[in-house]
């Protein structure tokens, strides 16, 4: 069995480039050269839906110096792809408070979403900005705002990013570290997790895939028993 929509979170790239004794800049450009082959292979597996958690809320307090690094690597990354992307029948979508990025970055993602938005072969989101804890306060907010008195699961979820999404079947974690780093805590709450030591810039197709039949084997019970 398949997941409909995988999730990563895209971790080790500092430490892939340190142990190549390079500075942890070239870790992020190379973190962004396995993107295309990934989303290629799920799209062959019909896999709907990736997600790829780019930059946190906390993530803002790196050095500045990192922080802009990786905005002009988002912002160049989207406007040399863009063409190849529409080409390809993508359909890209930011999830995240896109306020908090410069407004040159945020033209370019925008531009990205406007010209991927009839893109029907696989839907790419791409968490930049995102804090799942300030994503359920705004929601809570908004909610709050309109005066609803009474929320149901359907309801709240209509006001988090992912709005019409299914939630992740199979959140993959990079780099050995086994925590969700504040993502997607609501939608996760049933998902499969698999952690695996790789860098991010090492995560392949191959290693893809070993997630995917790992996932294949897993037993989701919801809590109920187990259907023979
Ligand atoms: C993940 O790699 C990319 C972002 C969080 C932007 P890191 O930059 O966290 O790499 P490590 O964890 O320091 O190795
Ligand atoms: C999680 O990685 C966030 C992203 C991959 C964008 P971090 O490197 O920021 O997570 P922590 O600080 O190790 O939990
Ligand atoms: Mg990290």
């Amino acid at each position: 069995m398949l997941p409909r929509h995988v999730a990563f979170i895209m971790d080790g790239n500092g430490r892939w480039a340190k142990e190549q004794g390079l500075p942890r800049n070239q870790g992020h450009r190379a973190g962004t050269n396995n993107l295309k082959r990934l989303i290629k292979y799920a799209r062959k597996k019909e896999i709907e839906m990736l997600t790829f958690y780019a930059f946190s809320t906390e993530n803002f307090s790196r050095p500045m110096s990192e922080v802009s690094f990786l905005f002009s690597l988002i912002s160049e990354y989207f406007q040399r792809e863009i063409q190849e992307m529409v080409e390809e029948g993508m359909r890209v979508h930011f999830l995240g408070d896109l306020s908090l990025f410069p407004s040159p970055v945020r033209m370019v993602l925008d531009k990205t979403e406007r010209l991927t938005a009839k893109g029907d072969a696989i839907q790419v989101n791409i968490a930049l900005g995102y804090g799942s804890r300030k994503e359920i306060l705004a929601a809570v907010n908004s909610l709050l705002k309109e005066g609803v008195r009474e929320v149901d699961e359907e309801l709240f979820a209509s006001r988090l990013y992912t709005a019409g999404m299914p939630d992740p079947d199979l959140i993959i974690r990079t780099s050995g570290e086994m925590r969700l780093s504040n993502f997607l805590l609501y939608q996760g709450a049933y998902s499969e997790l698999y952690f695996t030591d790789l860098y991010w810039p090492d995560f392949d197709t191959e290693a893809f895939e070993e997630a995917l039949t790992e996932y294949g084997s897993r037993s989701r019970r919801y809590g109920g028993i187990e259907e023979k």
